[in-house]
């Protein structure tokens, strides 16, 4: 299967359906407009296409000094355990080592620990969590 990636935005509503594959959506109701100004407003985006589909996604966020934050690193479910992610997430570190931050900081979903940790990450120690407030509308 060839896959080809890009860092050009996918379209809006190919985009909705590949995040509400996640069943994420459930919990932020967010529409296909505000997704996509999420990417957008992003700074840096990896699609995945299979020929004209969209199968996978990855963006990062960062000040370009000492931060980057990884979001919605996402692949479809068919096609999963392909190296897709994998290499999602490595052009993504490739990029923020290119801007030289410090950091580069992610929130890990339920039983992906592993993924993570096969591309380098290492959890927070217990006493030094990351936190957040979750505000929903
Ligand atoms: C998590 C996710 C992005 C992984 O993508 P993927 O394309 O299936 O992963 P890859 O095939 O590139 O896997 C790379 C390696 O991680 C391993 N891996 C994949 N998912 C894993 C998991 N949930 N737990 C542990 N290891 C995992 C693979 O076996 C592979 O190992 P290898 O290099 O030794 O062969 C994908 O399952 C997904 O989209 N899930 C739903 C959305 C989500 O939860 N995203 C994460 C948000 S924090």
């Amino acid at each position: 299967m060839k896959i080809d990636y890009t860092t050009s935005l996918p379209e809006k509503i190919a985009y909705f359906e590949l995040f509400n594959s996640t069943g994420w959506n459930a919990d932020y109701h967010l529409t296909a407009d505000e997704l996509f100004q999420s990417i957008q407003n992003s700074s840096y985006c990896i699609s995945a296409y299979d020929d004209e589909n969209l199968v996978g996604f990855g963006r990062m966020l960062s000040d370009g000094i000492a931060h980057a934050v990884l979001f919605d690193v996402i692949i479809l479910p068919d096609y999963r355990e392909k190296g897709i992610g994998r290499k999602i997430t490595e052009m993504l570190i490739e990029e923020c080592k290119k801007l030289k931050v410090r950091d580069i900081q992610l929130f890990c979903a339920k039983g992906k620990l592993g993924f993570y940790e096969k591309l380098g990450f290492q959890p927070r120690p217990g006493d030094a969590p990351g936190m957040e407030i979750r505000l929903r509308y």
